[in-house]
């Protein structure tokens, strides 16, 4: 929580007279161990760090990729194979790259998951909620973008698909889609600036944005699973009763995190680095090819829920915009919930179900935006099934289950059908 800023004044005279011009050593003290967070964190708690080393994990491994990659359509695909077979190390690194970029999803589908859970998106964090709903924003590009550079048929199909989206946009909509591909399809020199925006300038954003975000966080301090604010018992020295500082305390618990989760990363990497097509698709180990278009054009697993909103409106300008509504959303989530009470331990029935319902509409669909559904239909309703009508009722269903969570939210909040349970007034811990 937002303290004020500690001066340390090192013994060493080097160190005293650096800090005296650049304080660092008091900048971090005033954000490690000077920060105190709640002590009743959880599991939950640990992937806004792991967030952090994945995007740590994203940036070293893409610089040595791009030190043999080339943004060439010609030679793109070919220099992703010399990576893969010749570069000494290079298959672990364009790997770690790429199972990376799915393990960045999960852990920030399961880190906003915890905000929504714990109404770490209300007063007073309704900025560090919108940053990072804009840092999501930054990653979905990051990633799409990422996804072209192999130049393999599904990056070329990918990127025509979704460039063309812009084309629902009355009157400049064609202009656009050319502006933005700079040909009238993807080509050489769509490649070459989504590699400029996929290496350095996204990146940039999205290092500035999660600055921002964990600025915003440390101005108001940490939420935590019983949704009670620390700051408001303190001792006489001013340190919240329920607070522990974050260094040595949270440290060592993300360190903790970080081993369990890189053995699964390494599991991932060594002996499922494309897990069955789900991080990377079979089509893209086949190089670009305007003639030959793959059996089913679709995006990655993380992608897939939002693709289904597109799809499951058979119009295009309503389909983008019902995907853009089911965005928005997300960002209103703060504004949408009228509640007072933060933590869904103390929160009504109806907030709990629709948290419940929220999350299997996006994964469900998810599964129609990946083709599951597609697969799925003729084993269980037999081979003379109609898969598409199938498909867009059960797609449809979900997508209103989906949009009607976030409508749900407010009415029942805002009318006051809600009712919670008492709030503790200190954090609760099971020791
Ligand atoms: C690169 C992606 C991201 C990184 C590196 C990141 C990093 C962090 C870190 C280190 C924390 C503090 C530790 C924790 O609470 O787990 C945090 C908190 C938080 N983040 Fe993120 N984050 C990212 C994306 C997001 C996204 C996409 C959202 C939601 C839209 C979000 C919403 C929040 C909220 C609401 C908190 C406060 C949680 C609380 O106090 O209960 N973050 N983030």
């Amino acid at each position: 929580m937002a303290t004020a800023p500690i001066r340390i004044q090192p013994k060493n005279r080097i160190l005293a007279w650096i800090e005296d011009r650049l304080p660092i050593q008091s900048f971090l003290a005033t954000h490690t161990s000077e920060y105190y967070a709640p002590k009743n964190f959880n599991l939950w708690y640990y992937f806004g760090s792991l967030a952090l080393l994945v995007l740590v994990n994203q940036i070293v491994t893409g610089i040595f990729l791009t030190m043999f990659y080339k943004p060439d359509a010609a030679q793109a695909f070919a220099s992703v194979e010399y990576i893969m077979r010749d570069v000494d190390w290079g298959w672990l690194i364009r790997y770690m790259h790429e199972v990376g970029a799915s393990m960045f999803f999960i852990v920030v589908y399961l880190h906003m998951f915890r905000g929504l859970m714990y109404g770490s998106y209300k007063k007073p964090r309704e900025l560090v909620w919108l940053l990072g709903m804009l840092i999501f924003l930054a990653l979905m590009a990051e990633a799409f973008m990422g996804y072209v550079l192999p130049w393999g048929n599904m990056s070329f199909w990918g990127a025509k698909v979704i460039i063309s989206l812009f084309g629902a946009i009355p009157v400049v909509g064609d202009a656009l889609v050319q502006w933005i591909m700079g040909d009238y399809v993807p080509a050489d020199a769509t490649l070459n600036r989504f590699f400029a925006l996929h290496v350095i300038a996204l990146p940039l954003v999205l290092l500035l944005l999660v600055v921002l975000h964990l600025a915003a966080l440390h101005e108001v301090g940490s939420n935590n699973p019983d949704g009670v604010e620390i700051k408001d018992k303190k001792t006489p020295e001013g340190k919240p009763l329920d607070g522990i500082p974050f260094h040595p305390y949270y440290t060592v618990k993300d360190l903790f995190g970080v081993g369990f989760f890189l053995i699964l990363c390494a599991f991932l990497i060594f002996f499922q680095p494309t897990l069955g097509g789900w991080f990377l698709e079979p089509d893209n180990f086949i190089p670009a090819n305007n003639l030959v278009t793959p059996e089913h054009i679709k995006p990655v697993w993380y992608f897939t829920p939002f693709y289904a909103m597109l799809r499951m409106i058979p119009a295009k300008l309503p389909g983008v915009i019902t995907m853009f509504v089911g965005i928005i959303a997300l960002f209103l989530v703060p504004w949408l919930d009228r509640g007072r009470v933060k933590s869904v331990r103390y929160r009504g029935l109806g907030y709990k179900i629709g948290l419940g319902l929220f999350v299997i509409s996006f994964v469900m669909l998810g599964a129609v935006g990946a083709g599951v559904t597609t697969e799925v239909i003729p084993q269980w309703f037999g081979a003379n099934a109609d898969v598409t009508t199938i498909e867009n009722a059960f797609g449809r269903f979900w997508l209103a289950i989906y949009l009607l969570s976030f409508v749900g939210l407010w009415a029942y909040t805002y009318f006051g059908f809600e009712k919670t349970k008492p709030v503790p007034e200190r954090v609760t811990t099971h020791d």
